[in-house]
Parts: C-alpha cells; structure tokens; sequence
C-alpha cells in the first residue's frame, strides 16, 4: 500500500507547491505545537511518516504534513481538528519516542491517533484539556504508567481506545462517567484494580477490559445499552448479577467467578463463560431464551445437573471439563446429526447416556466430543480435541452410574 501512496502524495505536493495561493494558515500556536510534537518522536526504520513534516517559512502543516486535517481557512487562521500519528497503513512500523504534552495545545482538535509502533511514556495529563475531542485512540504502542484522571474531563468523548500498550494501576472512576462514551477499550495491558461504577453513562455500546489484571466483580448496574461485553483474562470474581438486556457478545471467559449463571448471560449470541468457578445447575427456560445459531462456551467450570434442553438450539456448545450427569438429551443428539448444532463438546463430565440415531451417520461438519464420561462412548468421538486426552470413559469408581449400553436408538 506504501507503494501506492507515495506517487499520490507526490502529486499533492507538487500541486500545492505550484499554487502557493492555495496555503492556508495554519495558527502560529497550532505550528508551535505541531514542532514540539515532532521532536519528542521519530519514524522507526521502515515508516517514512515525520518527513513531510518539514517547518520552514513556506510550509503549509495543513496541506502537506501527513495525519494532519485542519479547519476551514476562511474562518481565519486554521486549527489542526484531527492529528494522526503514524501512517496506520498495515506493515508500517509506526513511531518511536513519546507524546509531547503540546499535543493539549491544538485544543480544537476532535480526534487524536496513534497507529501502533513503539511510542512509550506517559499518557500527557494535559490531553484531559482537549474538550472537543470525541475520538482517542493510542493502540498497539509501550505507552505506560498509569490512565490520567484528566481524561475524565472529556466531555465530548465517545470513543477511547488505550488497548495494547503498558498501562498500568487502576481505571480512574471519571473514564466511568463520561457522558458522551460509546466505545471504551482497554484491552491488553496491565490494569488492576476494580472495575468502577458506570455513572450518568446512558450511551456505552463496547466495553473491552480483556487482557488485564482487574480484580473484583462486575459492577452490579452495567450500563443498560451495553452489545459488546469482555473482561476475559482477568482476576475477576463474586457472584454475576443479571446482565444488561441488548448484550450481542459477552465474555467472561478466564476469571474467577462464581455462583449460578444468571439467564442473562444466554440473551448474547456469544456467550463466553468458559475457566470459572460456576456452580449448580442451569435452569431450563426454553419459554424465555433462545440460543438459536449461537455459540456457548461453559467449559471448564463447576457446573452440575442435567444438560438443560434449551441449549440445544446452539451452533457450538462447548460444556466439557464440568460436572454434567445424566443422559444427553435427545435434542441435542439429534441437533448434531441434522448438521444444525456444528459442535457438541461433553467430555470429562459425568454423563451416562448417549440416545445414538439409527442410520444416519454424523455429518462431516459436526464436532461431537463425548469421551470421558460415564458410559462407553456409543459412538468414535474421533472429532475430540487433543485436550480431551486418549481416555473414552472415566474409571468406574468415579461415576455414581456408569453406562455399559453401546447403542440406545432414537
Ligand atoms: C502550549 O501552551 C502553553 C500555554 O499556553 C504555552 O506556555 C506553551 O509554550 C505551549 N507549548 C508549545 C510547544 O507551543
Ligand atoms: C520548505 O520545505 C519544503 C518542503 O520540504 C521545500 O520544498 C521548500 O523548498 C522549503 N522552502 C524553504 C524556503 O526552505
Ligand atoms: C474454584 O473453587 C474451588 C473450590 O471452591 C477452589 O478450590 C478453586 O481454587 C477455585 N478456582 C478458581 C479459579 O477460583
Ligand atoms: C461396564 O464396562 C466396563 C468397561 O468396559 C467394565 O469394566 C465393566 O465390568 C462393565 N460392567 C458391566 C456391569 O457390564
């Protein structure tokens, strides 16, 4: 893509160099900015970003420095409205170096970028002054230290991503508050702490906190507008209370949690809830949730009782390492064989039945997984996962009931 844009670039240049006319002027404290942004940064071999931005008496940020859009010029001096640092292209190598606090001195700008390098550092405490900001985005860099309070301070947010970098200590409560947020990403550093109560937060769609080491339980009154949930790999613990209505994609996955999995948690077509400390049995509540083309994933948890049947409308089921007894339901057996539930996960439970079809053979497609039990598997689980181990059925010691039957027809 490099390729590509530099012969534009090119050609940008070379029209604005012949219509000098055409300049805008870019505000001398924007300029004065803008250079102190550049000295503390550097490309890193590979990208070729900081070279267009040369200050000299005839240069023009606003039309021939990269990652740079400015205002409207006939409203008087121009101001830069969006900064982004780095190319973003993929295979670019991006930055070195660190975020000068001048970047708080274009205070009209709306957005504020860095593509993913090697940029480190602190946050600057000052950005938390940019209040026409809606967009702040700085992933995928070594920025560290801790999540400046300040921030809280932006009032026009709606979208924070700080995902993939070094920070560290406790999310500030203020991120929690912001009115404007609809996307808040932290995903991948090193975050502890709880996670704070949301307030006066009407708007959020997205929050990502996988990937840290936040402790404590989910705050009970998640924001009601939540689609997008993760706190996957984290410490997290305490009992779920109900979950927000419009969740779409919700992952729990790899905590501590434990208690019942309240009903709520099954309103997500991806239901992550796989590594916890999740106890007792599932209500069957076929009448108020369907699962229909869903993935659920239990996996690895504390769970008991018998397989409730409204699970068997999934497109991928994953229920093994618990504490599941009984047979498994018929809907589930005949799910799998229509090729309408792709992948069927049972082992290393305590089931003890398994109601084989008659005639039809397991379509190519399907997962089925049922080794480890408390029966002779009726059918090859040769579609197991290496996980699985090479055991078809548990030592008779350990299964209250154990299943001798090798073919029970439907
Ligand atoms: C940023 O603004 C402050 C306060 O107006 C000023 O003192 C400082 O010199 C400015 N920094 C740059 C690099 O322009
Ligand atoms: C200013 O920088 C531009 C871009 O590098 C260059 O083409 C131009 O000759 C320079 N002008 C002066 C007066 O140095
Ligand atoms: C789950 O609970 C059991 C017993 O209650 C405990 O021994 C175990 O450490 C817990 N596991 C996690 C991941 O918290
Ligand atoms: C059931 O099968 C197991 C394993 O094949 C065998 O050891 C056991 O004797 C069988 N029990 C009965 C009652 O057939």
């Amino acid at each position: 893509m490099a390729s590509v844009s530099y012969p534009l670039n090119l050609f940008l240049f070379i029209i604005f160099s012949a219509h000098s006319t055409l300049q805008t002027r870019l505000s001398v404290g924007d300029t004065d900015a803008l250079s102190a942004i550049k000295t503390t940064l550097r490309d890193l071999p590979g990208s070729d970003f900081l070279s267009t931005w040369v200050f000299n008496s005839t240069s023009d940020p606003c039309s021939t420095f990269s990652g740079i859009l400015c205002s409207d010029p006939t409203l008087g001096p121009s101001r830069v409205t969006s900064l982004s640092l780095g190319t973003g292209l993929e295979g670019s190598p991006g930055l070195l170096g660190s975020l000068s606090p001048a970047i708080a001195n274009l205070t009209a700008l709306t957005q504020l970028v860095v593509y993913p390098g090697r940029v480190s550092g602190p946050i600057p405490p000052q950005l938390g002054g940019l209040d026409q900001l809606r967009f702040l985005s700085i992933t995928g860099n070594l920025v560290s230290g801790p999540i400046p309070a300040s921030l809280g301070g932006l009032a026009n947010l709606h979208t924070l991503d700080l995902g993939q970098n070094n920070l560290q200590g406790p999310i500030p409560p203020e991120l929690c508050e912001l009115p404007q947020l609809k996307v808040l990403v932290l995903a991948s550093n090193r975050l502890s702490g709880w996670v704070p109560k949301f307030k006066n937060q009407e708007q959020l769609l997205h929050l990502d906190l996988q990937k840290n080491c936040i402790s404590g339980p989910l705050p009970p009154s998640l924001p009601p507008t939540l689609r997008y949930l993760s706190v996957s790999g984290n410490q997290m613990s305490g009992a779920l209370h109900a979950l927000p209505p419009d969740l779409g994609y919700l992952d729990l996955s790899m905590n501590a949690f434990t208690g019942d999995i309240p009903l709520s948690a099954f309103r997500s077509s991806t239901a992550l809830l796989q590594r916890n400390n999740f106890t007792g049995p599932l209500t069957d509540c076929a009448d108020t949730v369907s699962v229909d083309g869903w993935t659920v994933d239990l996996s690895h948890n504390e769970l008991s009782g018998d397989l409730p049947g409204f699970l068997a409308e999934a497109e991928s089921l994953f229920m093994n390492n618990n504490q599941f007894t009984g047979a498994v339901p018929v809907e589930y057996v005949r799910n799998v064989y229509t090729g309408r539930m792709r992948t069927l996960y049972l082992q290393h439970n305590f089931m003890s039945g398994f109601p084989l079809p008659a005639g039809s053979p397991l379509p190519e497609s399907a997962s089925l997984c049922i080794s480890y039990n408390c029966m002779v598997p009726p059918v090859q689980s040769s579609t197991c996962p290496a996980s699985a181990g090479d055991l078809q059925y548990r030592p008779l010691y350990q299964c209250p009931v154990f299943n001798n039957i090798t073919s029970i027809h439907l």
